[in-house]
């Protein structure tokens, strides 16, 4: 029988973890339980920073991006004697389980914590979408409308110039930001980890739309591949487009979630304080084929990532 639990936002935060908070801590409260606020992740819970939550202290943060809990990366965390810390402290305050929102690291703490006695439910919280166990992160739909609205914006100035924008986005090591929206935008090229990155290929494709007439051209390419600001000036030596290349960077991880990320962070939410009250630890929660479903964490983090291959395949169709 559960009778206090814990929250917590871990790694980079992301559109809808407030509305993962309220939803957890009302369920809860709604199950007669009792819940803390825990600062800045595992960091804030090994130095016994939290508090308790009341139904109005998750009051309107719905709409609000970030996390009014704060999140931090602590990587000392991987430490049994740190994780045997953070046990005693939740022990000596009578917290019986915890919900860790984050990614895939987050979920090792939370796997972690649970061996140690402490049940804890993982909630997907990333811009990247890149979490196994499913089909959507709480984040991604919101960033990816961020990028969508940019890229949009580059395209105006682009075909005015006669440019080609290359516009890094983020998703570390997924390219899910980089083909949603490339396929959004309707995109000349998409670059990502999926794709590989072959220059000359880029170049030749750019110097073959500029033949055809195109007055603009848009490359989307996901972070970590190259420096798109030596490839924009390679585009403006090479073909008859001039580049400009444009980081998205952090602004994809603020602003308001959508409806779409504040209904699925809700459902997580509640998902989670049920499997809790069941007496289930250790899981991660997703969505899979529209169903709120949960998977053991060792066994989510072991499934292969759903092929994006139809979506590659789309956009060379449609390009
Ligand atoms: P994300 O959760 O977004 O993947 P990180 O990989 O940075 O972000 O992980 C967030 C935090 O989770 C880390 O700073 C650390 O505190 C904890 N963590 C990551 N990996 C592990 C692990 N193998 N064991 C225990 N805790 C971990
Ligand atoms: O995981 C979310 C993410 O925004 C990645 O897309 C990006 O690679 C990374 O975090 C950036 O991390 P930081 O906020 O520490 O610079």
């Amino acid at each position: 029988m559960i009778r206090k639990i814990g929250i917590l936002t871990s790694g980079g935060d992301s559109p809808g973890m407030n509305a993962a908070i309220r939803a957890v801590t009302r369920c809860a409260l709604g199950n007669g339980i009792e819940v803390y606020g825990i600062q800045d992740g595992y960091r804030g819970l090994v130095e016994d920073r939290m508090r308790p939550f009341k139904k109005g202290d998750v009051s309107d943060i719905l709409s609000r991006g970030g996390t009014i809990l704060g999140s931090a990366r602590l990587p000392e965390f991987k430490d049994e004697a740190v994780q045997d810390k953070a046990c005693a402290i939740l022990k000596q305050r009578e917290i019986d389980a915890l919900v860790v929102i984050g990614g895939d690291g987050s979920y090792r703490g939370a796997k972690s914590l649970t061996d140690k006695g402490i049940n804890c439910i993982g909630l997907p919280g990333t811009i990247d979408n890149d979490i196994p166990g499913t089909d959507q992160t709480i984040g991604f739909d919101t960033a990816l409308h961020t990028v969508v609205e940019a890229v949009d914006k580059l395209r105006d100035t682009s075909s005015s110039h006669h440019r080609c924008s290359v516009v890094e986005v983020m998703g570390n090591h997924c390219g899910d930001l980089a083909v949603y929206s490339g396929l959004s935008c309707g995109a000349e090229i998409v670059v990502s980890p999926e794709t590989g990155y072959d220059e000359e290929d880029i170049l030749d494709r750019l110097r073959y739309l500029d033949n055809l007439g195109k007055n603009h051209a848009i490359v989307v390419i996901s972070e970590k591949i190259c420096d798109v600001e030596a490839l924009a000036r390679k585009i403006s030596a090479s073909t008859g487009f001039s580049g400009r290349a444009t980081v998205l960077g952090h602004i994809q991880r603020g602003g308001s979630p959508t409806p779409n990320d504040r209904v699925l962070a809700s459902l997580m939410g509640e998902k989670a304080v049920d499997l809790l009250v069941a007496g289930v630890g250790g899981h991660c929660v997703g969505i899979k084929e529209n169903e709120i479903v949960s998977f053991a964490i060792d066994e989510a983090l072991a499934m292969p990532k759903s092929s994006r291959k139809h979506l590659y395949r789309l956009f060379d169709r449609l390009v």
